[in-house]
């Protein structure tokens, strides 16, 4: 039981520094900090001495991507694959479900008004703003000590007046993956902070959805935007708004981070990870075009990948490498490529500052269309 007692006494401790002691309940954690990349030697000691204390979750938790995937595309050294191994036993050991997605919302259907402990911002982000179930954007070790004891501190997400719109966004604007990741991007680099009220912006598909909720968490401390009309109680959000600031968005703004892809050596799609949907919309993209002369990758959640295995795997053989289980931006195997082209404005965040990689926007399409030039 120590494990419990520490999960418990250290969620209490952190409660006092910043939530006047106070804690909430909740239903289901999501644990982030899980590739050895990020963790490092230090962190995956943490977990594991957690687990050697028998500490064990008390809600249902998920995991996000690890540093290496399910069927070993992307490769890895010994000593790094031997270190993620460490970590997903550990896990495995205190019943957290070792899943490896960021898109856990997919399958946990989070309904409005419950509380939860995710620490990871493009899936708090998406459960807050498209489901109005409410997380706040807690560290990694927090969701987990969270997913031991039970509660979490009851921070300003956690509480109705916390999560008033502070700003209204005006963003008449029909959006594909990519314009979706860029108005992300431009509400969260033009605001900072705070929670926009967006009106207008029509969502084209569910990966758009995930693409705004992941670009408008990195480029912001945001996690929760009402969009007008499609976050569940926007009526109520509207009322509660205190506005502060205001933005009007064009299609000009849009193109700020637009750049010359010059001579992509890689195609990466599925920053956050894919839906069945857009998955089998690649595929079709794809299908007839015979072996792409760059490599295309694409991660998925383990539950999609299984559906399509028997494509996945049809497809190594044309340089399309679709995987589950981590991502291009938690992995180190991103180092042997100079240029990525992608659709993720997540991934063209990340990939330089973690990998020291050129990563160039472009629409999904387009992307594709890189790989066979
Ligand atoms: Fe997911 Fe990796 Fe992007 S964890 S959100 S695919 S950076």
């Amino acid at each position: 039981m120590r494990g419990r007692e520490y999960a418990v006494e250290a969620v209490r401790k952190i409660a006092d520094a910043v939530s006047e002691g106070e804690v909430v309940e909740v239903e289901t954690a999501h644990v982030s900090g899980v590739s050895y990349l990020t963790l490092g030697e230090y962190g995956v000691r943490f977990i594991e001495q957690l687990a050697e204390w028998g500490a064990k979750v008390s809600v249902f938790t998920t995991s996000n991507p690890a540093g290496i995937d399910l069927t070993s595309i992307l490769g890895a050294s010994p000593e790094f694959a031997a270190g993620q191994r460490r970590v997903i036993s550990s896990f495995i050991k205190m019943g957290i479900s070792p899943i490896s997605t960021c898109a856990p919302y997919e399958f946990i259907k989070t309904r409005p008004r419950t509380m939860h402990a995710w620490a990871e911002s493009n899936a708090i982000t998406y459960i807050n703003t498209f489901r109005d179930a409410w997380s706040d954007k807690n560290p990694g070790p927090l969701a987990l000590l969270a997913a031991v004891a039970g509660f979490a501190p009851r921070t300003e997400m956690y509480r109705l007046e916390g999560r008033r719109p502070t700003a209204l966004v005006k963003a008449r604007l029909e959006l594909d993956a990519l314009r979706a990741g860029l108005l992300g991007a431009y509400i969260g680099e033009s605001l900072g902070s705070g929670i926009p009220y967006v009106i207008g912006p029509a969502f084209v598909s569910e990966e758009a959805r995930r693409e705004f909720a992941a670009a408008l968490s990195t480029f912001s401390s945001i996690i929760f935007a009402v969009i007008e009309g499609a976050t569940p109680n926007w009526e109520l959000y509207n009322r509660l708004a205190d506005v502060r600031d205001k933005l009007d968005v064009s299609e000009a703004d849009l193109s700020r981070y637009l750049s010359e892809a010059g001579e992509p050596d890689a195609v990466y799609i599925g920053c956050p990870h894919l839906d069945a949907e857009m998955l089998l919309r690649i595929i079709e993209m794809v299908r007839g075009r015979g072996p792409a002369k760059k490599p295309i990758y694409i991660s998925t959640s383990p539950g999609v990948y299984e559906a399509v295995r028997a494509i996945a795997e049809e497809l190594r053989e044309r340089n399309i490498y679709i995987f589950a289980g981590s991502c291009l931006v938690v992995s180190p195997y991103t180092r042997r490529f100079k240029t990525i082209a992608t659709d993720s404005l997540k991934s063209i965040y990340y990939i330089p500052r973690l990998h020291g990689v050129r990563a160039v926007p472009c629409e999904t399409l387009k992307c594709i269309d890189y790989a066979y030039s």
